[in-house]
């Protein structure tokens, strides 16, 4: 299992996104493009960071009827991502189609993880706005456990309960957690978050944006979450 951090690099343009992971120099972090920057700059970032060498989870989380989402993971799988995501609310079948879609014709395929609920999410949203009654644990859990009966790789969760996803799912299913901030670092919209140093033991891989592209050193941030979460 290649456990690794992710830096999620949030940029409206290519240039400042290119910019930024362009101080890291020799080193090769993998990272994330997520829809602000995919929406900026299309495939064409897809292709200049994966030029640079960098492993790539393109976190577009598609959510819409089975037959729109297989024919988009189709045209993803033209890409050479590593990593892509839809949101597990979409249902079994629609997971079940965004694998078969993503299956290139020489059986590859990039990993395919389905957002169970975003680490934005608080327990009032679930209940009162979703009108989900059960604990957001026991959601999650459903739904990585759905997730993976559909086939999929994994699952993004808060880092607070990817240990559970594990005994639930089993230790190979992979469990990619956002929400990770430094000691004392700012949650912004994240309601649900741990340290690096926390996450170690469920998570295999982090997601960090903000604490590292933010912070007035991103690379010592990013060697900091290295060393918390690797050792
Ligand atoms: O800046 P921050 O560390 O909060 O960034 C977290 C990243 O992970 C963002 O790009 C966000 O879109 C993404 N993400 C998340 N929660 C999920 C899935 C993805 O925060 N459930």
């Amino acid at each position: 299992m290649n456990k690794d951090v992710i830096i999620a690099l949030d940029f409206p343009t290519g240039v400042e996104a290119v910019e930024f992971i362009d101080q890291f120099k020799g080193r090769k972090p993998f990272v994330k493009i997520g829809m602000e920057l995919y929406f900026a700059e299309g495939p064409d970032i897809v292709r200049a960071l994966k030029g640079r060498g960098h492993r790539l989870f393109l976190d577009l989380k598609l959510h819409d009827i089975p037959n729109t989402v297989k024919r988009t993971m189709a045209v993803l799988s033209k890409l050479d991502v590593d990593m892509v995501n839809i949101h597990a609310a979409g249902t079994s079948a629609m997971m079940s189609a965004a694998l078969e879609g993503l299956t290139r014709p020489d059986g590859s395929r990039p990993l395919l993880i389905a957002v169970t609920q975003l680490t934005s999410t608080g327990p009032e949203a679930l209940k009162d706005e979703l009108l989900i009654d059960v604990p957001m644990e026991e959601t999650v859990l459903a739904y990585a456990k759905n997730a993976a009966w559909s086939g999929l790789d994994g699952v993004v969760c808060s880092p607070l309960e990817a240990a559970k996803v594990k005994e639930r799912c089993g230790t190979g299913f992979l469990t990619v957690t956002p929400g990770v901030r430094f000691d004392g670092g700012d949650a912004g919209d994240q309601k649900r978050v741990m340290t690096p140093a926390m996450a170690r033991a469920g998570s295999d891989y982090i997601v960090m944006g903000r604490p590292i592209t933010q912070a007035p050193d991103p690379i010592a941030a990013y060697e900091q979450a290295v060393e918390a979460f690797l050792g």
